[in-house]
């Protein structure tokens, strides 16, 4: 064979596997995430009725369940403050201000994995039984958006 016919058959062998082979592994493996809350921070913050930032002291999980609760104790409360304190079931332990938080794992919120330890802000809603749940990803706390949330929730954008 020919020197430019084996290269060109070569190209050609090449192109054809190249475009699968360099898509990301996981691309094709994993299904798309059907979790629906990517908005960005501020329309989440409008949505949530309560946001506290929070230590995940325990994660109680349950089996055959996707969803679990989580002890949370509360470090700050940015919204909802009359709510956390007279609102929900269960109340929260005034010695410890731990509440409970359920939602973790539920698909429709797209970060929703808590683990002992974590230190998170927490957007959350009261459920029909008085439960605080996740209503959006979880987030990670860092000054700039503590800074935001702050900002948000008090109306004002400090940033901009
Ligand atoms: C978040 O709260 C809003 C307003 O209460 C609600 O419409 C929405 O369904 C909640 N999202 C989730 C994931 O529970």
């Amino acid at each position: 064979m020919d020197h430019r016919v084996t290269l060109s058959v070569l190209l050609a062998v090449i192109c054809a596997v190249a475009p699968a082979g360099s898509q990301p592994l996981h691309g094709r493996v994993r299904p798309r995430p059907k979790c629906t809350d990517a908005q960005p921070l501020e329309q989440r913050t409008e949505l949530a009725n309560v946001i506290v930032s929070g230590y995940v002291g325990k994660v109680m999980r349950k089996p055959r369940t996707l969803q679990y609760n989580c002890e949370v104790q509360i470090v700050r409360i940015f919204k909802g403050e009359e709510t956390v304190h007279n609102g929900i079931s269960p109340p929260m332990d005034p010695q410890t201000n731990q509440i409970m938080v359920t939602g973790f794992g539920d698909p429709a919120i797209c970060d929703n994995a808590a683990h002992v330890g974590d230190v998170k802000l927490l957007l959350l809603d009261r459920d029909r039984n008085g439960f605080l749940r996740l209503n959006s990803s979880l987030v990670r706390i860092t000054l700039g958006n503590l800074d935001m949330t702050n900002a948000f929730v008090k109306g004002k954008f400090l940033f901009c």
